[in-house]
């Protein structure tokens, strides 16, 4: 448990009912390794995990030079053009790694997240100057390959490798591009498959865990399959459940071992309240039909910033076969991104900048639709009480019901 977001979650009216989850402790900037006055540093979080008696640790590792290289809310500090893939192995990867090997926390189970939305970038997004630099020498796959060959030695570090989300890379002609390029990736490691236990998947993001009135995306309604329905523009995969099932099976049909497993983020896709369809909708228009039975309220399902949903499932192990965990990766109400366009820098991370995603009043940029971002949101990665209320009242399951396998 992270003692720093759980007491801020305990100071929120409502939040002691989820204070005690564990979530991910984010390492987004070289100084967040060593900490400062007001945050604790690497060693601190597992000095107090072995304090807690904890047997698992859940970290995330998130520095890459050109991070977040299509969208601009989480910028980070190192740059491509700059060299700096030189300072992200020796003053990022190899402290951090030197930290996990340290024989006083062989005990903890390091549960790694590497670099949330790099690769899933190189699939779709190349057309970005920024994302295609990453594409080539000195970018995401050297880091990548990099942070796993100096994790894989230390027997307690289980690295996790993002997969995105099912509205991201479900379409078929993302999803094989993106197995074939992450799959190539681990291959080229010094421990190939053994450099990982498996795969993350809705990070940071609002994909539902189960479609429960949609579940088969071929379904006929209105003389089409409800998946060429406008809010699925044909991707055949509707939630994360199927879409994580699928790619570990992709993975394994790549040369994957059958020990794989998947992780989902469940700290925000709960899309419960008064809002969310308590049954299939009976209209014979395939759009309505959709629209009317979705447990997923986005306008778009493109929009990736402080959503109004819901906290989902608690963190759990094995709620499927295949599945390792259910996890809170992206701590609940931390903020995705500042909405503001007239924004202060972030004293922390200045390269952090205003995102039109993040803006309420602004349209998506996938699509003629409203980002239907929540607004007055303060920079990604700070608390934002607001969004956190919103999260808290529409949970689903309700934040009272204790931890456990899924309804569904
Ligand atoms: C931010 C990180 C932050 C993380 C968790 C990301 O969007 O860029 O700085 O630690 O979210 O809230």
């Amino acid at each position: 448990m992270n003692p720093e977001w759980s007491s801020k979650a305990e100071a929120e009216p409502g939040g002691s009912a989820i204070a005690d989850q564990n979530t991910g402790v984010w390492l987004d900037r070289i100084g967040a390794i060593e900490g400062t006055d007001t945050k604790m540093g690497l060693r601190a979080h597992l000095d107090k995990a072995l304090e807690q008696g904890a047997n698992l640790f859940t970290v995330v590792v998130y520095d890459l030079p050109n991070r977040d290289c299509k969208a601009v809310a989480s910028n980070g500090e190192l740059l491509i053009s700059e060299g700096d893939m030189v300072r992200y192995k020796n003053e990022f990867i190899n402290p951090i790694a030197e930290i996990f090997a340290d024989p006083k926390y062989q005990s903890i189970r390091i549960a790694a997240v590497i670099e949330i939305d790099s690769l899933p970038n190189l699939v779709t997004n190349l057309d970005i100057p920024k994302c295609a630099e990453a594409n080539g020498p000195g970018g995401y796959r050297e880091g990548i390959t990099y942070a796993l060959n100096k994790f894989s030695p230390i027997k307690n570090v289980y690295s996790y490798i993002d997969a995105a989300h099912s509205g991201w890379l479900g379409w078929d002609s993302n999803f094989d591009p993106a197995i074939t390029l992450i799959a190539n990736v681990i291959k080229g490691t010094d421990a190939e498959w053994d450099s990982v236990a498996g795969f993350v998947t809705n990070t940071a993001n609002y994909s539902p865990l189960v479609e429960t009135y949609l579940p088969n995306p071929d379904k006929n309604v209105g003389g089409g399959p409800i998946r060429s329905a406008d809010f699925y523009e044909w991707n055949p995969n509707f939630d994360e459940k199927g879409y994580a099932i699928e790619f570990r099976k992709r993975m394994i049909a790549k040369g994957a071992p059958t020990t794989i497993g998947m992780l989902i983020d469940t700290g925000r896709n709960g899309w419960g309240g008064p809002e969310r369809p308590t049954q299939v909708s009976s209209s014979s228009d395939k759009n309505t039909y959709v629209d009317e039975s979705r447990i997923d309220r986005r306008y778009h399902r493109g929009n990736w910033c402080n959503q109004p949903s819901g906290i989902g499932y608690k963190p759990w192990a094995d709620p499927y076969n295949g599945v390792d965990a259910f996890v809170w990766v992206k701590p609940p109400s931390e903020s995705d991104g500042m909405s503001e366009p007239d924004f202060q820098p972030d004293p922390d991370d200045p390269a952090k900048q205003y995102d039109p995603m993040c803006d309420p009043d602004k349209m998506s940029n996938a699509a003629a639709y409203p980002t239907g971002a929540m607004d007055e949101a303060p920079h990604a990665g700070r608390w934002y009480s607001e969004g956190f209320q919103y999260l808290l009242q529409n949970a689903y399951p309700p934040v009272s019901t204790p931890a456990g396998p899924p309804a569904e």
